[in-house]
């Protein structure tokens, strides 16, 4: 910082940084200036790792059939599960808290209040409760949702997802994408096959090549014969696919980039949570914010699977949750 200081001839006036980068405040503090962390996820896990000693003093180490317990001790969690919350909170499942990421987690926790501001990624009418807590703890600034503060101009469409979907029927089409962090596992992917055949919806799927391996061939070989059955590409213009008036539903793995992009494209979910913030996420998409629903035993079988399409596309259930998803979608833009 000091070379940098030094070439340009300016002081460095503040730290910027991810939030997870702790550490970051005491550089600040040392140098005698603000940090100002930015939360790129929600309120939600963002309280849930400020409130660690507050949960493990009340729950300490979780044992086993303890998951359907409510969390009625931080603010707007009263209808969130232990279950719910385990990833999100260091040592809640551990005598101590250990792991790098676990510390990680727990000590920007412990430094949030010392921020100037911190930034994060959604709009305060989302989670007022939440919000509102937090805010007589640190100070706390909610300058997203990021999909509306940034769109992006230009759009690579360079595998044809969008003049596909202008063929296709008004909110007929399953989105699927699971990021490119994780995916789930191989038998899972055949049991979403199946379900999407046997279901009839037609499908966009954004899955790159070594994922698609685990497709089944006679599902590859139904895509190439009937262009009508679904549409397989190894990347999709996420943002433009869920704003086209053909998409119904989205399955995802509930990031909060594609939370947020469904929420200011008005689209409900089907939910497959694999780690982090995600099962939270989940959480609060089918229970507080309504315009979701997760898969039975979270994870795909071909029934459940069947079920949750049904239930998002062609019930009066995905009405309401696209009525619901819509307010939240004016919220977000107000
Ligand atoms: C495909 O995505 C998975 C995560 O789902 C990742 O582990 C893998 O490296 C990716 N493969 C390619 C070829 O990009």
């Amino acid at each position: 910082m000091e070379e940098a200081e030094e070439e340009v001839g300016v002081k460095i006036s503040c730290v910027i940084s991810d939030a997870f980068l702790w550490f970051c405040c005491e550089i600040a503090e040392e140098k005698g200036l603000s940090w100002f962390p930015i939360w790129t996820a929600n309120v939600v896990s963002l309280s849930a790792a400020f409130y660690t000693d507050v949960l493990r003093t009340k729950f300490g180490v979780l044992k086993q059939g303890r998951g359907d317990e409510l969390v009625d001790c931080v603010p707007g969690f009263s209808n969130v599960r232990l279950r719910d919350i385990v990833d999100c909170v260091p040592g809640l499942v551990t005598e101590s808290i250990n792991s790098i990421f676990d510390q990680m987690v727990y000590k920007m926790g412990l430094m949030l209040p010392k921020a100037k501001a911190v930034v994060v990624n959604t709009f305060e009418k989302l989670s007022p409760t939440i919000t509102n807590d937090l805010k007589s703890k640190m100070r706390l600034l909610c300058v997203g949702p990021f999909p509306l503060m940034f769109p992006s101009e230009v759009v690579f469409d360079k595998y044809d997802c969008l003049p596909w979907l202008d063929k296709q029927k008004e909110k007929s089409v399953v989105y699927i994408s699971f990021g490119t962090v994780m995916a789930p596992p191989p038998h899972e992917f055949v049991a979403l096959a199946e379900a999407l055949e046997c279901a009839g919806f037609p499908f966009l799927w954004s899955i790159n090549d070594s994922n698609k391996g685990h497709l089944p061939s006679w599902f590859i070989d139904r895509v190439k014969e009937d262009e009508a059955f679904g549409k397989i590409v190894q990347w999709a213009p996420q943002m433009k696919v869920l704003g086209h008036p053909s998409v119904g539903g989205f399955v995802t793995h509930c990031g909060w980039n594609s939370v947020l992009e469904s929420i200011v494209n008005g689209v409900p979910l089907i939910c497959r949570p694999m780690l982090g913030d995600q099962r939270l996420n989940q959480r609060f998409i089918e229970c507080i914010y309504e315009f979701g629903v997760g898969v039975e035993g979270g994870v795909f079988t071909k029934g459940g699977m069947i079920k949750a399409l049904h239930r998002v596309l062609s019930s009066n259930e995905g009405k309401e949750m696209r009525k619901s998803v819509d307010v939240l979608r004016e919220l977000a833009e107000e």
